[in-house]
C-alpha cells in the first residue's frame, strides 16, 4: 500500500482528502502546517506527497525545495486554487512531479496519483530490463580456463552475496574491470547501477565533487546541485579503478564514507545515506604504497579485505586461445562476416608473450581482422605490424601516467608503427590507421613523429 502525506492548511479539505484516498486503497497522512509537514515527511517514509501551493506558514514551493534538498524520495504532486497555475508550473521546475488544480473532482486526484505511480514503476522495469540487456550472454562471456581464473571467479562467486568490499589488483588489461562487473552481476544488486570510475583520468580538483556531487556555489562554476558518482551508484556497485592515484586527502574521505556509508556533497552541511557496494582496482602495488607513504594504511587494511588478484596473461597460458577465439567471435558479429584462426595462427598466438595481457591479444586479434579482409586469419596477418612491446607507455604494468598519457603515448607508438610499416608512404599510413591524411600529418606534429 503507498504513503500519502497530504499537507494542506484547509482542515475540511484535509479530511475530504483523507476519506477519498483512504478509499481509494492509499495509506494517508494529513498535516496543516508546512513546518510539520517537513519534519514527518523527513523522518517517516512516504511514496506520494500532495501539497497545496499556497499555505498560511510556508508556502508550498518553500516545502518542496526544503524536501528535495534534502533528497526527499517522495513524488511531489502541488495543488494550486485558481489563480495558482503560475506557482504549480514553477513548483514543477523545482522537482514537482505534477499538479493538479483545485477544486478538483475526486477521481481527478484519484487519477494524478496513480498516474505518477506507473510512471515511476515504468520507470524502475526499464532500468531493470536495461540491465538485463546489458547481462546479455555476449556481454556476459568471460573467459577462465586457467587454474588461475577459475580460482578468481570462486571468489566471485563467494563475495558476490555480500556488501564486501573487494579489492582487484593485476597488471593494466588483465581484466580487472570485467571481473568487477562480473560480482555485481552475480549479487543481489545486479538490478542496480554499476558505475565504473578511473581516478587517474579525473584532475584531482574535479576528483571530490565527481564523487561526493556538489551544491550550487560550492565553487566556481557550481551552478546547481549534482549527485555525485556515490549517489548514482545508490543501490549498486561503484568500482573505483585505479585507486592508488586518488590524493591523501580523498582517501581519508572515502575511509570515512566507507565506515559511515554518508556522504557530503561539495559545500554541503548534511551527509546523505547511500548504499553502494564498493569496489577498488589497481595495478599497483598498494601495500608497498602505503609503506612509501603514498597511500594511507587504514584505508588499505579496509580496501583488502577480500582481494582478487589477476595474474598476467602470460602465466595463465590457458586462457589465450579460448580468449582468442572469443575476440573473434565478436569481432565476426561487428564485422558482419565469418572469422576464424588458423591452426598456425592459434599456435602462433600461444607462444607470444603478451606483455599487454587481454588487452593486448584483443588489439592484435582486432588489427589482423580489419587489416585484412579474409575470414580466416593466418600468423602472416599479425606479423605485419610489430605486437605493443613491453615499453610502449599503454602497455607497462606501473606508473602508467594520466589516462592522456597512456592515449597519447599508444597513439605515438601505433602512428609510428604504421609509418614504418607503409614503409613512410605516409597516404598508405594513414590509411592503415584509418585516419585522414590531414589528422596524420596533425597527430605526427603533434607528437614529432617523421
Ligand atoms: N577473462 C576475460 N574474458 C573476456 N574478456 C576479457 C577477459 N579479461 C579481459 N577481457 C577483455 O580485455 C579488455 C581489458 O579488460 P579490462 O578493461 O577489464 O582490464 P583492466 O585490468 O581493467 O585494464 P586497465 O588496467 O587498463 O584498466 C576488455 O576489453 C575486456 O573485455
Ligand atoms: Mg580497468
Amino acid at each position: 500500500m503507498s504513503r500519502v502525506l497530504v499537507i494542506d492548511d484547509e482542515p475540511g479539505l484535509r479530511q475530504s482528502l483523507g476519506l477519498l484516498l483512504g478509499d481509494a486503497g492509499y495509506d494517508v497522512v494529513a498535516e496543516g502546517s508546512g513546518a510539520r509537514a517537513l519534519e514527518r515527511a523527513r523522518a517517516e517514509p512516504f511514496d506520494l506527497i500532495l501539497c497545496d501551493v499556497r499555505m498560511a506558514d510556508m508556502d508550498g514551493l518553500a516545502f518542496l525545495r526544503a524536501y528535495k534538498s534534502g533528497g526527499g524520495p517522495a513524488l511531489v504532486i502541488m495543488m494550486s486554487a485558481y489563480g495558482g497555475e503560475e506557482a504549480a508550473l514553477a513548483a514543477m521546475k523545482e522537482g514537482a512531479y505534477d499538479y493538479v488544480a483545485k477544486p478538483f473532482r475526486p477521481d481527478e486526484v484519484v487519477l494524478t496519483l496513480r498516474k505518477a505511480e506507473e510512471r515511476e514503476r515504468l520507470g524502475h522495469t526499464i532500468a531493470t530490463l536495461r540491465a538485463q540487456l546489458d547481462s546479455s550472454p555476449a556481454a556476459r562471456a568471460l573467459i577462465a580456463e586457467s587454474p588461475a581464473m577459475r580460482q578468481a571467479l570462486d571468489v566471485v562467486a563467494r563475495v558476490a552475496a555480500h556488501r564486501t568490499t573487494v579489492l582487484i589488483t593485476g597488471e593494466r588489461g588483465t581484466g580487472k574491470e570485467v571481473i568487477a562487473q562480473a560480482i555485481h552481476r552475480a549479487g543481489a544488486r545486479a538490478a542496480g547501477p554499476f558505475v565504473a570510475v578511473n581516478c587517474a583520468a579525473i584532475p584531482e580538483t574535479l576528483l571530490e565533487s565527481e564523487l561526493f556531487g556538489s551544491v550550487k556555489g560550492a565553487f566556481t562554476g557550481a551552478s546547481g546541485d549534482r549527485p555525485g558518482l556515490f549517489e548514482q551508484a545508490d543501490g549498486g556497485t561503484l568500482l573505483l579503478d585505479e585507486i592508488g592515484e586518488l590524493p591523501l586527502p580523498l582517501q581519508a574521505k572515502l575511509l570515512r564514507v566507507l565506515q559511515e556509508s554518508e556522504i557530503r556533497r561539495v559545500g554541503d552541511q548534511k551527509t546523505r545515506r547511500v548504499d553502494v557496494r564498493l569496489l577498488a582496482a589497481t595495478a599497483k602495488d598498494l601495500a608497498a604504497e602505503a609503506g612509501a607513504g603514498r597511500f594511507r594504511h587504514d584505508l588499505f587494511d579496509r580496501l583488502n579485505v577480500v582481494t582478487i588478484h589477476l595474474p598476467r596473461l602470460a602465466e595463465r597460458r590457458e586462457d589465450i586461445v579460448p580468449l582468442a577465439r572469443h575476440f573473434a567471435v565478436q569481432l565476426a558479429r561487428r564485422l558482419g562476416h565469418g572469422l576464424e584462426l588458423s591452426e598456425a595462427a592459434v599456435a602462433w598466438l600461444r607462444e607470444q608473450p603478451w606483455p599487454g595481457n587481454v588487452r593486448a591479444l584483443e588489439h592484435a586479434i582486432e588489427r589482423a581482422a580489419v587489416l585484412t579482409d579474409k575470414e580466416i586469419l593466418e600468423p602472416t596477418d599479425f606479423r605485419k605490424e610489430p605486437l605493443p612491446s613491453p615499453s610502449s607507455p599503454g602497455e607497462r604494468g606501473e606508473g602508467s601516467g594520466t589516462l592522456r598519457e597512456v592515449v597519447e603515448g599508444a597513439e605515438r607508438a601505433a602512428i609510428a608503427a604504421a609509418l614504418q610499416a607503409a614503409g613512410g608512404n605516409r597516404r598508405a599510413a594513414a590509411k592503415r590507421l584509418g585516419v585522414s591524411l590531414r589528422t596524420l600529418f596533425y597527430k605526427m606534429d603533434r607528437y614529432s613523429v617523421d
